[in-house]
C-alpha cells in the first residue's frame, strides 16, 4: 500500500467531520483537493473508504478499519515529537485542550496567563460540550481536558481545581425576584431553557430534579449558555446555568440569580486527561499551572 502521512491527515480530518467541506476548512485546502487526495488513497488502498448517501458521508466498514490504524500512527507520531522536543529540552511546543462550553468562560484567562509564561507555546483550544470532550479523550484527540466531575467508569487522570455554582436566572422583572428562600416547590410551576442532550449542566439539572421529586418543564432546548441567558433576558422562561456564565449579565443588571432553597447545585471543574497518556512537558506545566494559579487568576462572578 503506496500512501502518505498527508492522506492520512487528510483523511482523519474527512471521517472527523464526515463532510468534505467541513474537512477542507479545516485542513485549509479546497474542496477539489482534499477529494483528489481521498481518491488516490482509495486507489492506493483498492477498496471504498467512504460512501455518501443523499448528502451525508459515511465510513464503509474498510474505513472504519482505516480509521482506527491511522488514529494510532498519527498519535504515535504526536508522541515521537514530544519526545524529541524534550530531548531536545525544550518547553515550547502544542497544547491541545478541550474545554466543556461552561469553561469558555474562564478557560482564555488561565491561557492568556499561562502564554504569558510561555510564550514560545502554540495553543488549539476546542469548545464543546461534556459528551463530545468524554469521546475526545476516547479518541485521544485532546491532551488535557477541562470538564465537569468525569465518569468513574472511565479510565481517566482527574484533578479538581474550582467550584462551579449552577444558580436558577430570571429577568429583573420576574414576580419571583422580590421573594427570599423561594422554595423548591415553587420550581415545577415554572418553564425552564435548558441546554442540549449531552451538556454537563443539563444532566446536573435533571439529576437535581429527580432527587428533588421535581417535574421539570422545558420550554425549550438551547445548545449554548449565551441563547440560554438571551432567552431567559427575553423572558421565555427561567434557566439554571453556572455562575461563571453571568459576570456581564449581573452586572449589567440584565438577569437575576434566584434565591431558590438547595441551590445552588454544586458542581466542580476538573483537570482531566487519560491515565497511561504520555503528556508533553508543555501539557504538565499547564496542569500544574491550573492547579496552582487558578484560584489566584479566577474569581466566580458573585450573585
Ligand atoms: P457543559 O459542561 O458546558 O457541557 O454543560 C459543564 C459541566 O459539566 O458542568
Amino acid at each position: 500500500m503506496n500512501i502518505t502521512f498527508r492522506q492520512l491527515q487528510i483523511f482523519e480530518a474527512v471521517a472527523q467531520h464526515l463532510s468534505y467541506t467541513r474537512a477542507s476548512e479545516a485542513l485549509h485546502l479546497t474542496q477539489p483537493a482534499v477529494s483528489m487526495q481521498i481518491k488516490q488513497l482509495e486507489h492506493s488502498v483498492g477498496l471504498p473508504l467512504f460512501e455518501q448517501l443523499g448528502k451525508k458521508v459515511f465510513l464503509t466498514e474498510a474505513g472504519n478499519e482505516f480509521s482506527r490504524y491511522a488514529n494510532t500512527i498519527t498519535t504515535q507520531l504526536d508522541e515521537l515529537e514530544q519526545v524529541v522536543n524534550e530531548m531536545k529540552g525544550l518547553q515550547r511546543g502544542r497544547l491541545t485542550i478541550a474545554v466543556a462550553s461552561t469553561a469558555n468562560y474562564f478557560a482564555p484567562r488561565l491561557l492568556a496567563a499561562f502564554c504569558q509564561q510561555h510564550a514560545e507555546v502554540t495553543v488549539s483550544l476546542d469548545v464543546t460540550n461534556r459528551e463530545q470532550l468524554l469521546k475526545s479523550l476516547l479518541e485521544n484527540r485532546t491532551d488535557l481536558v477541562i470538564m465537569g466531575q468525569p465518569p468513574a467508569e472511565m479510565d481517566l487522570v482527574a484533578v479538581r481545581f474550582m467550584d462551579n455554582p449552577l444558580v436558577v436566572i430570571a429577568p429583573p422583572d420576574h414576580p419571583l425576584v422580590a421573594h427570599e428562600h423561594i422554595p423548591l416547590e415553587c420550581l415545577p410551576e415554572e418553564t425552564f431553557l435548558v441546554r442540549e442532550q449531552g451538556s454537563g449542566t443539563r444532566s446536573a439539572v435533571e439529576r437535581f430534579f429527580a432527587a428533588n421529586q421535581l417535574a421539570l418543564s422545558t420550554a425549550m432546548e438551547m445548545s449554548s449558555n449565551e441563547a440560554i441567558k438571551q432567552g431567559v433576558e427575553a423572558g421565555l422562561g427561567l434557566g439554571i446555568v453556572s455562575m461563571h456564565t453571568l459576570a456581564m449579565e449581573l452586572a449589567l443588571k440584565r438577569l437575576v440569580v434566584l434565591d431558590v432553597v438547595n441551590f445552588p447545585i454544586m458542581r466542580y471543574w476538573f483537570i482531566v486527561h487519560r491515565s497511561g497518556k504520555r503528556l508533553s512537558l508543555v501539557a504538565q506545566a499547564f496542569q500544574d499551572f491550573v492547579r496552582e494559579e487558578s484560584k489566584r487568576i479566577l474569581k466566580i462572578p458573585a450573585a
